[in-house]
Formats: C-alpha cells, structure tokens, sequence
C-alpha cells in the first residue's frame, strides 16, 4: 500500500479553543459535518433561532457550491496548477484539493486556517503529496506567504490563485483588508487569480444582520459584514471574470438544489498586468 504522503504543519496540536465557538467548526456543522463541539452546536442553534436553520445552511452550502466551482473554474479554464487557499475551513466534501488535482494530478494545493482544528484533520482527510496544511492568521500575511511549507510548495514566478472564500468577514477594517489583499497580490505572477466570498448587508435585513453579528458574538474571531461596494474593493488590481461580483448561486451556476440567498457576494479576479 502505497505510503501516505500528505504532511502536516508543526503547529497541528497547538491548543484547540474548547470553551469558544469557532468560524471553522460552526461552518462545518451548518454544512452538516460531524467536526465540531457543544460550544459550536449551541451557536449555531442561536444563529438558527435568530435568522433560520434554512437560510443558515444554504448560505453555508451555495458558498460552498461556489467555491467548488470556482476551483473548478481555475484548475480547467485557466490552467492554474496552484492554490493557496486562506481560511480554508474544515476538510469537508469537494475540497480544494480534490478537484485540483482531478485536472493535473501534479497541483499543489496549501491551506492555511487560524483554527488549529483544520491542520489536526487535515492530517487525518488529506490524501495527497502535494497538499499542505498550515496553521497561520491572514491579518500577517507573512506568516502565509513567508511560511516554509508554503515556500516549498508554491512557486510565485507561476500563476497562483488565492482563494479567500467566506473568511474576509471575520477581518476588521482595523486590520486592513485591502492591506492584506495586497500583499498576496504583491507575491502573486501574472495570470494569477483571488476568489472571494463575503456576508453581504445588500438584500439582508436588518433583523438578519443583527442575528449573524449576535450569532457569532461569542467566537474566536469577530464577524464584519460589508456591502457591495466595499466588497468589491477587495478586487483593487484585478480584473473580474464574467459574471462579476454576484451571489454565488449567480456564478457560473451549476445544478441547484437550495433556496437561493441574499447572504453573500462572491467573484473571481485575474491580476491586472499593470499591478
Ligand atoms: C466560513 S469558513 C470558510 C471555509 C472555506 N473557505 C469555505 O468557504 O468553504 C471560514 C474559515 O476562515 C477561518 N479564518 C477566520 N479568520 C481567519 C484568519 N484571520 N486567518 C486565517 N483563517 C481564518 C476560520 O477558521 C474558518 O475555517
């Protein structure tokens, strides 16, 4: 039997917050996975108490929907053979890497999530050689774009994408979100791409806005949501694929099985080559 040979960071077994909720494990229960705490469950059943287990799930779902099909979009239609996916969440069913390496067996993907969780499973799930999990917080980019693993694993004089994809909202504008965008976009060669999604307050009452903020009122990291137009300035130095920054049900849709919510906001930007 062939050896296993995914790696893992160091920092897998750093401590794993019990007493909070996290981002991460509360995503993965929403979506219906089995990798989360009391802590967790009882958050999300306020959240659910306070906007809708429905609308809950389904915006966890079509972000998750989307970012398959974006990755999918990346891997066949403009050749990316790199991801760095920041904020990757829990390992749950088509993973970034999955569909990667399903068009060049050769892709690399490195994850990187402020939870220790998502490494700790991550060792457990991955099954790849050329997939990495570290542990690090975007508001440093250094600790992703300088770690060892991801030097190892990325070559920068290539195309990479950087997916962001539902973790800008847990980014305080004291942290500098376009700041941190910029310096991935600084690392990044052309033909590289960002995908993002985003909680929305465009279409979201203010009954639901207030039920996310008080939903995650007691978790590890804190909730922003932002409208459109702050969210599209995400995108500075990119131009946005067709169809735009849309609801990620409206991006190149696939089979839909969900309500379709007005939560999030979500595109895919190619790096202007004047940046
Ligand atoms: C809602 S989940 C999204 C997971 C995955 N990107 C997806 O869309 O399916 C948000 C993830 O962002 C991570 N996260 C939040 N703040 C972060 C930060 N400052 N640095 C890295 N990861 C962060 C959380 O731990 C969580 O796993």
């Amino acid at each position: 039997m062939a050896e296993e040979t995914h790696s893992v960071d160091d920092n897998a077994h750093a401590d794993i917050p019990l007493g909070q909720p996290t981002a991460a494990r509360m995503y993965d229960e929403a979506l219906g996975g089995k990798d989360h705490f009391e802590v967790d469950r009882a958050a999300n059943a306020r959240l659910y108490r306070l906007i809708g287990e429905s609308q809950v799930r389904s915006t966890a779902m079509e972000n998750r929907r989307f970012l398959g099909r974006v990755v999918e979009y990346l891997s066949k239609e403009r050749g990316i053979r790199q991801f760095l996916d920041v904020g990757s969440g829990l390992p749950t069913v088509r993973n970034t890497h999955e569909i990667a390496l399903e068009a060049d067996p050769d892709a690399r993907v490195v994850y990187a999530d402020i939870d220790p969780i998502v490494a700790a499973h991550g060792q457990a799930l991955l099954r790849s050689g050329t997939t990495r999990v570290i542990t690090a917080d975007m508001r440093d980019p250094a600790s992703i774009l300088g770690h060892p693993t991801t030097l190892e694993m990325i070559d920068f004089d290539e195309p990479v994408a950087v997916l962001f994809i539902a973790v800008f909202h847990f980014v305080t504008a004291a942290d500098d979100p376009a700041g941190i965008v910029a310096a991935f976009r600084d690392m990044q060669a052309p033909g590289s791409c960002i995908a993002l999604s985003h909680l929305t307050t465009d279409g979201m009452s203010s009954e639901e806005q207030k039920g996310w903020h008080a939903g995650f009122a007691g978790a590890t990291v804190p909730l922003v949501l932002r409208d459109q137009g702050a969210i599209r300035s995400l995108f500075e130095g990119y131009d946005l694929v067709e169809p735009g920054l849309v609801r990620p049900w409206q991006w190149r849709p696939g089979a839909l099985d969900s309500p379709r919510t007005a939560s999030l906001f979500g595109a895919v930007g190619v790096k202007q080559p004047s940046v």
